[in-house]
């Protein structure tokens, strides 16, 4: 084994030990799970938050798209915490769920977390967010959509 191979397999003796594990949120849906590539990384070798953010915004978008029926946009990262780095190989789940129903708006919040290489089923949260999504009409304009008692219904 030469020395950087050897450096490398104890980091991740050493990770193994350390790694903290949380639970996995059981309030929340699980709307995607990908694992970032080496094209993925910064300048530090860890994962660039931009793409995070780009994962985050696709998997914000899952439950809104239920609500809205139809176009939408993104209209606010409301908060952004990367809270622990993200590195190539990890699993990373995103959990959803519905903080507010507006007239024409769905709020979000999103928390990822990453099972790392070496180090599977143990979960550490790397990420949580707060997202808007408005729906729109044909001209980009707001449209309104379905109220909370309506969709709460149909969903049952
Ligand atoms: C989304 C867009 C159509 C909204 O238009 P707007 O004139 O700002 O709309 P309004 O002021 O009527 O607000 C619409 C909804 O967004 C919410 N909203 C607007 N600005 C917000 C902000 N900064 N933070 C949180 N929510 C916001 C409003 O509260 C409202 O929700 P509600 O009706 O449920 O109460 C327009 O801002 C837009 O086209 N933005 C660009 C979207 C985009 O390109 N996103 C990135 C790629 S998807």
């Amino acid at each position: 084994m030469n020395t950087e191979s050897s450096r490398h397999s104890s980091s991740h003796a050493a990770e193994l030990l350390t790694t903290p594990n949380v639970a996995l949120p059981v309030d929340k849906e699980l709307v995607l799970k990908v694992i970032p590539m080496p094209a993925d990384c910064n300048a530090n070798g860890d994962i660039f938050g931009g793409w995070v953010m780009a994962q985050v915004d696709l998997a914000g978008a899952v439950v809104p798209a239920r609500y809205v029926n139809g176009r939408m946009a993104t209209v606010a990262v409301n908060q952004f915490i990367f809270k622990q780095p993200v590195r190539v190989g990890d699993i990373l789940s995103f959990f959803a769920d519905v903080t507010r129903i507006g007239n024409t708006s769905v709020t979000v919040q999103v928390e990822v977390y990453a099972e790392r290489f070496h180090s599977q089923k143990k979960y550490v949260k790397v990420t949580e967010a707060s997202l808007t999504y408005v729906a729109i009409d044909d001209a980009g304009r707001p449209r309104k959509i379905q109220s909370k008692v309506e969709k709460t219904q149909e969903m049952m």
